[in-house]
């Protein structure tokens, strides 16, 4: 049943800009939105609020197959996340949270106990799926696959600039740091490594700004059968 509801999966490192164009499609399309990075960070919230060392696969993969986690959209308003009841959004962008999130995603047995979790937001009319194995592993049947790539100081100028704006000035070299950090392990992993499906269309987006790479999916995305019946 699932694979006649049209996916679009949006796949790329940290701070491409893969949410704020997943978020825009889905909105074009009038699509459900999945942004699996959510889902891993909610595990590694809980995982620091309950003390769970990253390295506790036994404990991690029962808490991933319990999660309490809620996403409440309410028209024109951002997405609220409740984890155990609380609202989340914030803790959630913390870079503690971004860190562990990583680390605890190198765990096949992880990644298997939250994949039906994904799997579950392929419903009508459609959905645009923003992570690091959408295409790869969690859709592999999507109708239409991307990858968007950056370099790092690109991604870096560009975080730096997002928290300047919300009023942390935090050093652009720590930030470069903890990206390639991120990105080296994200690559790296035997599971669900971070890579280009064969059939993803790659855009480096370092000069491009967002409405330019929207431009450039949305393009393809009219070109899709879905999109013209
Ligand atoms: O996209 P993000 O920064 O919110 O993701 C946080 C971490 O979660 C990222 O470092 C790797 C992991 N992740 C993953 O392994 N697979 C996904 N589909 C999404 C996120």
């Amino acid at each position: 049943m699932y694979n006649l509801i049209p996916v679009i999966t949006i796949d790329g490192p940290s701070g491409v800009g893969k949410g704020t164009i997943s978020a825009l499609l889905a909105n074009f399309l009038n699509w459900h939105l999945l942004d699996s990075g959510t889902i891993y960070r909610a595990l590694a919230l809980t995982s620091l609020n309950h003390n769970i060392a990253a390295t506790d696969v036994e404990a991690l993969v029962e808490h991933a197959e319990s999660l309490d986690l809620e996403f409440k959209t309410q028209l024109r308003q951002a997405t609220e996340i409740y984890l155990e009841g609380h609202l989340v959004n914030e803790d959630l962008r913390s870079e503690a949270c971004g860190e562990r999130a990583s680390e605890i995603a190198v765990i096949a047995e992880v990644r298997s106990a939250l994949l039906q979790r994904q799997k579950a937001f392929r419903q009508p009319p459609g959905l645009v799926a923003d992570g690091r194995d959408m295409g790869t592993v969690v859709f592999t049947d999507a109708d239409l696959k991307f990858f968007l790539t950056a370099s790092s100081e690109e991604r870096a100028k560009r975080r730096h600039l997002q928290l300047k704006k919300k009023g942390f000035d935090v050093n652009i070299g720590a930030l470069l740091s903890d990206i390639e950090k991120r990105d080296e392990r994200d690559r790296n992993r035997k599971v669900s490594p971070l890579l280009a499906a064969e059939d993803a269309h790659v855009i480096d987006t370092s000069h491009l700004s967002v409405d330019q790479v929207l431009e450039l999916v949305v393009t393809r995305v009219k070109e899709q059968a879905f999109f013209k019946s």
